[in-house]
């Protein structure tokens, strides 16, 4: 297991100490100019970066918060309590990564990053490889995507009864990770199904009439608004109805996308600058290796392993000096070369199954994956 790293980002002499306020106290670093929050309580304290955990904005004071506990992003304004470092806004969501507070003898302190946060994260624990074809999730992450999975379940129920439409129906289609080689995403994806999310929002808003979309399930939708108790308006699907089907036809589509791979432009490097170019996405600073592997992830020989500087737009061969964000995306070579051989839709990268993704720091980068 590698070692937790401990980096101080930011010190403060005895009468800077001094001066923090009870509550919510600002500051920048002189060096880097970074913002820290820090909040105090009976000479107890917490601290945070400024940097929300939706796509890394600002926080500032949050007027309409009357305790002076909360904190609100500038950008889409989630509300964050300091006194807890947990998010308000989205109610009972996530949690913020907290500083270490280390208190100095001569009354200073200073506001220590640990990396990683937590020991066990020093071993990313990759999935167990047990015998060809069978991978094991370990326990940590089951229980991890299961307490998420509640989370989300809670938020968008409180969200519908908040909003109190007089029909739902949720939004998603029905889909599943059947090809072999997504077996572990398939095993440990486990998503909240539309049944559970609709009785929980019968629950707590009963008024709320809720549709499921399944084969065979009918929703009058202009029935149901002018005569909600007519039977007919939203019907179950009848008992022998399949979500899902039984086998499945993949060549197709593997083949389509492994087509790609041997495609003459990948035989000359600079197909990279010419691809990205003619993409035009930059002026963000923001710098992404991309991998390209075999289906498990692995690095291969042939593939390619670049840098591109969303910046300026430029392929260095290291990442630069100056401060940015980065992203580290593993893609599968079939799928990486499609969409590029066709001028395909970012999304397609940056989606779960067909990559492994890492980020620094650990934010979502809304404005790379919804350029193309
Ligand atoms: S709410 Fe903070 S970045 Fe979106």
């Amino acid at each position: 297991m590698a070692s937790q790293i401990a980096k101080v980002l930011l010190s403060l002499d005895a009468e800077a100490v001094g001066s923090l306020k009870e509550g919510v106290n600002f500051k920048k670093s002189t060096e880097d100019g970074k913002c820290y929050i820090i909040f105090k309580s009976n000479n107890d304290f917490k601290a945070c970066k400024n940097q929300c955990k939706h796509q890394g904005g600002l926080f500032i004071k949050d007027i309409e918060d009357l305790d002076g506990m909360t904190v609100k992003c500038t950008k889409h304004n989630w509300k964050l309590n300091v006194s807890t470092m947990k998010y308000v806004n989205p109610p009972d969501s996530f949690l913020q990564d907290e500083l270490e507070v280390s208190m100095l003898d001569d009354g200073g302190l200073q506001l220590v990053e640990l990396s990683p946060v937590d020991p066990w994260m020093a071993d990313p624990r990759e999935p167990l490889e047990l015998q060809k074809g069978e991978v094991k999730v370990h326990s940590w992450k089951a229980e991890f995507i299961k307490n998420e999975r509640k989370k989300l379940l809670n938020y968008k129920a409180t969200l519908v009864k908040s909003l109190q439409p007089r029909i739902y129906c949720p939004f998603a289609g029905y889909f599943v990770e059947a090809h072999p080689s997504d077996r572990y995403i398939k095993d440990s994806n486990i998503k909240n199904s539309a049944e559970d999310l609709n009785a929980l929002i019968n629950k707590l808003a009963p008024a709320i009439k809720t549709w499921t979309p399944q084969p065979g399930a009918v929703l009058d939708l202009g029935l149901a608004l002018r005569d909600p108790t007519n039977r007919e308006a939203i019907t179950n699907p009848p008992a022998s109805a399949k979500i899902y089907k039984d086998s499945w036809e993949f060549d197709l589509y593997v083949n389509e996308l492994k087509s790609a791979i041997k495609s003459d432009i990948f035989k000359h490097q600079n197909w990279i600058q010419f691809y990205y170019t003619w993409a035009g996405f930059q002026n963000y600073n923001l710098i992404v290796r991309v991998i390209e592997t075999d289906d498990k992830f692995e690095c291969i020989t042939d593939g390619y392993d670049y840098l591109v500087d969303f910046l300026d737009l430029s392929f260095p061969t290291k990442r630069p000096n100056r401060e940015h964000s980065y992203l580290e995306i593993k893609n599968r070579i079939g799928v990486m070369r499609y969409v590029v051989l066709h001028g395909c839709l970012w999304d397609d990268l940056y989606i779960g199954f067909q990559n492994r993704i890492s980020r620094d720091p650990d934010i979502y980068h809304h404005k790379y994956r919804h350029f193309i």
